[in-house]
């Protein structure tokens, strides 16, 4: 289980046309369209504060998390999806993890997210890791689809 390989998007990577056009590929399937970055990916990623985490399985783009920190206090997750043939496999938790740790590093004090309630995956996910629903937005995805806000934050050493 989660035997997937992490790998961190570089700027420079010859892979980084290969990856966006996979990664923008799974958007289109799982995500609604006013909800998919899919025609935004490759700028969203240009951005300076944003990076991408994706798990490989066998050379095959399998799942991806998106980061985005536009203050040293704190960060926010944009994007964690995982192709659903791979699901249940712990690549999600993986993903999520790693996504933590390296905002850890980067010693934010705050993780901010926003997630459909009706994603009992992911809300659940976010849950085991500790994120607590800060408030509901109503209409946030569309205007008759809400959001929680969740956040997870980091002792002060
Ligand atoms: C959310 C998502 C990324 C989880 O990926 P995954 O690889 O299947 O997750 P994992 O196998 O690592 O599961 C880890 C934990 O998530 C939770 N979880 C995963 N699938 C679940 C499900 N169908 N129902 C309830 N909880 C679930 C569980 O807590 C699970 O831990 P456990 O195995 O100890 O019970 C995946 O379901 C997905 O891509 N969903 C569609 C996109 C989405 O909703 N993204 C979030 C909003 S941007």
């Amino acid at each position: 289980m989660g035997s997937g390989f992490i790998v961190e998007l570089q700027r420079n990577s010859t892979d980084w046309a290969n990856v966006v056009a996979e990664i923008v590929k799974i958007e289109k399937k799982i995500f609604p369209k006013h909800e998919s970055l899919a025609r935004s990916f490759d700028e969203e990623l240009k951005q300076k504060n944003s990076g991408l985490l994706y798990i490989e399985v066998n050379g095959e783009v399998v799942g991806y998390v998106m980061c985005s920190c536009p203050s040293s206090l704190c960060a926010s997750i944009t994007k964690l999806a995982v192709k659903e043939n791979y699901r249940k496999q712990g690549h999600g938790e993986a993903l999520l993890k790693a996504a933590i740790e390296k905002c850890r590093k980067r010693k934010v004090q705050r993780i901010s997210l926003h997630v459909d309630p009706l994603r009992t995956a992911a809300m659940t996910l976010y849950k085991k890791h500790g994120f607590q629903v800060d408030s509901l937005i109503e209409g946030y995805y569309s205007s008759d689809r809400n959001a929680y806000r969740m956040y997870l934050d980091f002792e002060s050493d």
